[in-house]
């Protein structure tokens, strides 16, 4: 029998910051578990990803970072697709919709769609800001939540309660590029109807079943899954904008639509398809058969995506016509870290580019630890105590132990070659008949998508192993009946033969390392389960340790370098300011600005920010006081020249007159910097 091909998708992550291990643990590492077992299993698979490069996300970051949203998305695309690799996830391709190849295959899905009638192009009224001349897309516009109060929500969410939201619904809104209240202007967009949908989405998301037929197993799906996309659909279906105005995305390819670009929810899923056409080329395939027929389709998404994948790219994907729709949609909740959520702005995080920096030969033990704490039914936690934990307690006493023992042995009683099975005993007989088992459990627990279950199976065997090592003493026995002993040490070998099989989709490198030692190629799946994948007379090597301890004085560092790292949290950066009304060029000639040599500087008694300087500015010497003194220590500002406003009317700073400015530029992180000359000028040069 064929096995059916895969489409296996993992959620496109914003390219606007690294990768910390919540979303390791709650989208890539289990879809990539899911995809070696399936390759293993003999199926054909695209596993795909890329880079999600427009939105709002990235403008806003790249606004903060000071740079434009094409440097933004170059920079995090190539951290984070590092990231990946360093991390050894499979994907066949890490694309990125910025692409060329993704830009014409969303625009010809938009217009196919448009041609058929599938939106509405309605006109309605959108905020938009006067000052910048531009409408405000959602996170454009802040305001209160009308269902929690929560000050900060945003134009398409609240953070705080969850809610959808429109903009209009925000009470107070305000623009975040002005800070000003912004004003409604009407504005024409193409509208998803969504209510059209109802009727089949129903129960195609509650009994699988699509045109009739039986589609997708919906005992497959998660609960949460089911239960988030049909409490949606009973709150009713409204029509939702796939168009935008704002000038960073893909061009709506229509004439009289400038300035508008498509919803970033329109296109970024598309680049799934953008991304398994631009691998179908590099790889002379027909990306046709990865999105039709009887392939089944899988996207690993997180929980705040459920919507956008069971609901509106489906009813896209259907509308284009020619498409087939998921067959599951494996979401994942949130995971924490040690007692409290991961977040980006308090700096609690651990990055996994950084983790990889500082463990590189400890990949497997993090990748274990979060498959076995995988979110997958609700939230969990990462503590580096667990983590240590699960890697001296399971890895390295279970599975190190066992095939440790099964290696060293064999080395010492037959010089590394696999012994003869001579007969069995029953308890012989019961061990290989478990063993035979395992990989069927593990197979229907891993298509089932539960991963974290079917890793402990797959440890379950090494506890076998260790069990029958107990029970049977070879090193005891080994004097009084050698015959004997080589039937054990027999199926200790295979049992740790299975293991480098059965491991290979959670841990590659370990499973790789051990069959190294056996001196075995992947076999396939279908090889697992016997006892005879070593053969009698096959050589074995010495195995070194696979899993070093974890000393406490790792968890204790880590820790420390949390708590460090949440005390210099990443500055929340403020928005540059608009300019100015404009001035006459003559109030411009009334401020007498020069060039200013510090001569002295101190701190000013009970005032943390200020100094007090002495300044030579070439025609007198004066005394300044100047709030920099959380930036620069008064001995390192001795001796520059810097620029200072001269006639600004002296005034009482502290008890002490301060008798001119020095200027000062400040960055969105509010660092200060002097205004020095960019050549080697002297007190006294006039600014003009
Ligand atoms: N970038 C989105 C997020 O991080 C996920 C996009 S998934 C896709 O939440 F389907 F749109 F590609
Ligand atoms: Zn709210």
């Amino acid at each position: 029998m064929t096995k059916s091909r895969y489409t296996v998708t993992a959620a496109l992550p914003y390219a606007n910051g690294p990768l910390h291990l919540g979303h390791i643990a709650g989208v890539y590492l289990p879809a990539d578990i899911f995809v070696r077992f399936l390759r293993m299993n003999g199926h054909d698979v695209a596993f795909i990803c890329g880079s999600d490069e427009h939105g709002a996300a990235i403008t806003l970051r790249a606004k903060k970072e000071g740079i434009t949203p094409q440097e933004i998305v170059d920079k995090y695309n190539k951290i984070i697709g590092d990231s990946f690799k360093k991390f050894d996830i499979s994907f066949d391709i890490f694309h990125r919709t910025s692409s060329e190849l993704h830009h014409q295959t969303a625009q010809d899905f938009f217009l196919k769609l448009n041609q058929n009638n599938k939106f509405v192009e309605e006109t309605t009224e959108q905020y938009f800001d006067e000052e910048f001349q531009q409408f405000l897309a959602d996170r454009y516009i802040t305001g209160e939540c009308p269902k929690c109060q929560n000050p900060n929500a945003y134009g398409d969410q609240c953070e705080k309660c969850g809610t959808d939201l429109s903009p209009t619904e925000l009470i107070n809104p305000k623009s975040t590029l002005s800070g000003k209240t912004p004003v409604l202007k009407s504005t024409s967009h193409w509208f998803l109807p969504m209510d059209r949908h109802e009727s089949w989405l129903r129960p195609w998301i509650k009994e699988g079943i699509l045109d009739g037929k039986q589609q997708h197993d919906p005992k497959a799906w998660r609960n949460q899954v089911i239960g988030q996309s049909l409490s949606w659909i009973d709150s009713g279906l409204h029509s939702r904008a796939m168009t935008r105005d704002l000038d960073w995305g893909v061009k709506v390819p229509l004439e009289g639509a400038d300035g508008k670009v498509l919803y970033v929810w329109l296109d970024a899923p598309i680049g799934y398809i953008s991304a398994t056409k631009q691998w179908a080329i590099d790889n002379k395939k027909d990306w046709k058969d990865y999105w039709t027929g009887d392939t089944k389709l899988v996207h690993f998404i997180g929980k705040d995506n459920i919507v956008f994948h069971a609901i509106i790219f489906p009813i896209l994907l259907k509308d284009h016509g020619d498409l087939i729709l998921p067959d599951n949609v494996p979401a994942y909740e949130f995971l924490n870290l040690e007692g409290d959520k991961f977040s980006t702005s308090r700096n609690w995080a651990v990055w996994l580019h950084e983790y990889l920096e500082r463990y590189p030969d400890k990949m497997d033990e993090l990748k274990y630890t979060l498959t076995a704490i995988a979110p997958e039914s609700k939230d969990s936690e990462f503590t580096w105590k667990e983590f240590q934990t699960r890697v001296n307690s399971e890895l390295a006493d279970i599975l190190g132990n066992f095939v440790n023992r099964a290696l060293v042995l064999t080395q010492k009683y037959y010089e590394g070659k696999v012994p003869d099975l001579g007969e069995l005993t029953e308890a012989d007989q019961q061990v290989l008949a478990d063993l035979e088992q395992f990989p069927s459990k593990i197979e229907k627990l891993i298509y089932a998508y539960k991963l974290r279950d079917a890793q402990t199976e797959v440890m379950n065997l090494a506890r076998l192993g260790n069990k029958y090592l107990a029970e049977n003493e070879p090193w005891k026995l080994v004097k009084v009946n050698p015959k004997r002993v080589e039937t054990i040490m027999y199926i200790a070998l295979q049992i740790t033969a299975n293991l480098s099989l059965l491991l290979e989709p959670f841990l590659p490198s370990t499973a790789k390392k051990l069959r190294t030692f056996l001196n075995l190629d992947l076999p396939t799946w279908s090889e697992t389960g016997k006892a005879n994948i070593l053969k009698t007379g096959d050589l074995v090597k010495t195995p070194e340790i696979l899993f070093p301890k974890i000393e406490d004085s790792l968890v204790e560092a880590e820790i420390e370098f949390l708590k460090v790292s949440q005390q210099n949290p990443v500055v929340e950066e403020k928005p540059l300011a608009p300019q100015k009304p404009n001035v006459s060029f003559d109030d411009f000639t009334k401020l007498d600005i020069r060039l200013g040599t510090i001569l002295e500087a101190e701190k000013v008694p009970k005032a943390d920010k200020l100094l007090k300087l002495k300044v030579d500015t070439g025609i007198d010497i004066r005394t300044i006081v100047s709030g920099i003194a959380e930036h620069y220590a008064p001995e390192d500002i001795v001796g520059k020249t810097v620029s200072v406003l001269l006639n600004l009317e002296p005034r009482k700073i502290r008890g002490v007159e301060s008798q001119g400015m020095i200027l000062m530029a400040e960055n969105e992180k509010g660092e200060l910097s002097f205004m020095n000359p960019e050549k080697s000028f002297g007190a006294g040069g006039e600014i003009s």
